[in-house]
């Protein structure tokens, strides 16, 4: 089905695609050295009728795509993009995006911390109070009947700091983390080892059991507790971020009260 460029690095395809099998029966792996965007590949798959579990990497994305319409921006060598494309029919599709960057976090190091709702921050190596964005999910659906729906779940690592040209940063704390600073030596094949067959597990996990079964294990990754944080959400403006509920909402104590951010971005007031 696919008639990708050949990709230009060896990957693990079959040991992988041997690992996945007792996750998810059946999927399968394609590497592809260039292409637009493995999320929106997997999605045109979708909407065309395919409803059948796949691994896409691709080594060059180029118009990988973020959340809220943003840009994602990586070089071929110093950052892992993926997606896993299956059909999908958990009970609440609430907190999905949480549990994968719980297994995604596992899968790496103790210093992977998960910034609700999507972004994985690595904070170990980072002065208290700080961190820095290491990677982020991108979760999209084709479908209208439940039982029929197709995930695509985009992740998106740094292995290296991504390079910002001559100009540099315009703020150096912003400045993205990348793997390598946690784990030496550590290449996007290995990193795909080690996350793509725990996200698989996670879905899986997720679609039976839903967002509580991931409440506690998110709870050692939240990078946000305790912090003061703004939202977007205007009933929730400003406050300090107690963690989630079974629906992976975000629980802020603001000035009027605990409420609850089930959608939206939320920064972390600087110390
Ligand atoms: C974010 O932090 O905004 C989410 C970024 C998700 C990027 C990944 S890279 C693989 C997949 N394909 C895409 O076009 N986007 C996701």
């Amino acid at each position: 089905m696919a008639s990708f460029v050949r990709p230009a690095h060896p990957w693990p395809t079959e040991a992988l695609w041997q690992a996945l099998q007792a996750e998810w029966p059946g999927i399968t792996v394609e590497v592809a050295a260039e292409l637009d965007s493995t999320n929106e590949t997997l999605l045109t798959r979708a909407r065309a009728g395919d409803r059948t579990a796949c691994l896409l990497v691709a080594e060059h994305q180029r118009q990988g795509r973020g959340r809220q319409g943003r840009r994602w921006i990586s070089a071929p060598g110093d950052s892992l993009t993926f997606s896993v494309g299956v059909p999908y029919a958990p009970r609440q599709w609430a907190g999905l995006s949480l549990a994968v960057g719980v297994a995604v976090a596992e899968a790496l190091a103790p210093e992977v911390q998960i910034k609700w709702p999507n972004d994985l921050w690595c904070v170990g190596r980072a002065p208290a109070g700080e961190g820095r964005k290491l990677g982020g999910i991108l979760i999209e659906t084709v479908g209208t009947a439940p039982a029929t729906r197709q995930a695509v779940v985009g992740i998106g690592l740094n292995v290296r700091s991504p390079d910002p040209g001559p100009a540099g940063w315009p703020d150096p704390r912003n400045r993205p983390a990348g793997l390598e600073e946690l784990l030496p030596g550590i290449d996007a094949a290995e990193v795909l080892r080690r996350v793509a067959p725990a996200v698989v597990r996670a879905l899986r996990e997720f679609e039976r059991e839903g967002f509580p079964a991931f409440r506690a294990r998110f709870e050692a990754r939240d990078l946000l507790r305790g912090h003061t944080v703004q939202t977007t959400e205007p009933e929730a403006p400003e406050g300090v971020a107690l963690g989630v509920d079974d629906e992976g909402a975000l629980l802020v104590h603001t000035a009027a009260g605990v409420r609850t951010v089930a959608v939206g971005e939320v920064s972390v007031r600087p110390c």
